[in-house]
């Protein structure tokens, strides 16, 4: 499928590999930036850095990620070569993947929801984030992109803005991160080929479906100002649709709550 004269095509045609490797770091000061690292050296897509703890692991908008032995702390390389804005769908990529990685071992599998754009929440709590990372290559094409993965299985940080919990407070069965690791890739990785193979289409479906709020009154806290409305729906790129008093308004950063 292509799309009109000067417009990206819809199916972002990105190779994903076949195979995914592990590499291993005990201790790292960010698993995302070891993967930078690595992409610089030349590492393959599908190589995937893994470690047991993290010394400045690191969240969206410039915040810490907290990252002690126990939970999961990881980043998927890849090497898109597709525009910035379908780069950017990935992240719902990995929703999913935790969503198939995480929901059929809890006690109440519906309890799993995607906050928009990259949280996934058990019970209203957030249990795991992703930030994407990437790099525009030649004609504003991403190069590579690295998605960090942190998944709270044995502890959650308690000061947070939004509530935080952990898979084991959840009533998921005790799991070594690597066995996570394990399913959590697996399940990118298929995903990832629908993604490269039908589009966003697919991926966005299957988040909607599961979205945190989706109707709902919530606010948008943007850069230096915020926004109120009823969480409407997500565009054909990923973008929160927010109907305001002021009119339907197409966000495409920012940080959701509940309204009130
Ligand atoms: C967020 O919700 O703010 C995103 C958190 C992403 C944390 C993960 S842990 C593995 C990877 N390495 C990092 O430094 N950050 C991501």
């Amino acid at each position: 499928m292509s799309g009109l004269a000067g417009e990206a095509p819809d199916t972002p045609g990105a190779a994903i590999p076949a195979n995914w490797s592990v590499q291993f770091r005990d201790r790292i000061d960010s698993t995302n930036e070891e993967a930078r690292r690595l992409l610089r050296e030349g590492a393959e897509a599908g190589t995937v850095v893994w470690a047991r703890t993290q010394d400045r692991g690191r969240g969206r908008r410039g915040r810490c990620w907290v990252s002690p032995p126990g939970n999961l702390y990881c980043s998927i390389l890849l090497r898109p070569d597709c525009p910035p804005v379908q780069a950017a769908q990935l992240g719902f990529v990995a929703a999913l993947a935790l969503g198939d990685a995480v929901g059929p071992g809890l006690p109440d599998p519906g309890a799993l929801r995607f906050k928009w754009p990259n949280d996934v929440l058990i019970g209203g709590r957030k249990c795991a984030g992703i930030l994407l990372e990437s790099e525009m290559g030649k004609e504003g094409r991403a190069a590579w992109v690295v998605i960090g993965i942190g998944v709270n299985i044995r502890s959650a940080p308690a000061e947070t803005e939004y509530p935080a919990t952990a898979l084991v407070n959840e009533g998921f069965a005790e799991i070594a991160p690597e066995a996570l690791l394990n399913s959590l890739c697996d399940a990118f990785f298929e995903h990832a080929r629908v993604w490269a193979g039908k589009g966003f289409g697919p991926i966005r479906a299957a988040w909607v479906e599961r979205a945190e709020n989706r109707g709902k009154e919530i606010r948008v806290r943007l850069n230096d100002s915020s926004l109120t409305g009823r969480f409407a729906d997500l565009d054909a790129d990923g973008a929160l649709l927010l109907e305001t008093a002021e009119g339907l308004r197409r966000v495409t950063a920012g940080d959701v709550f509940p309204s009130g």
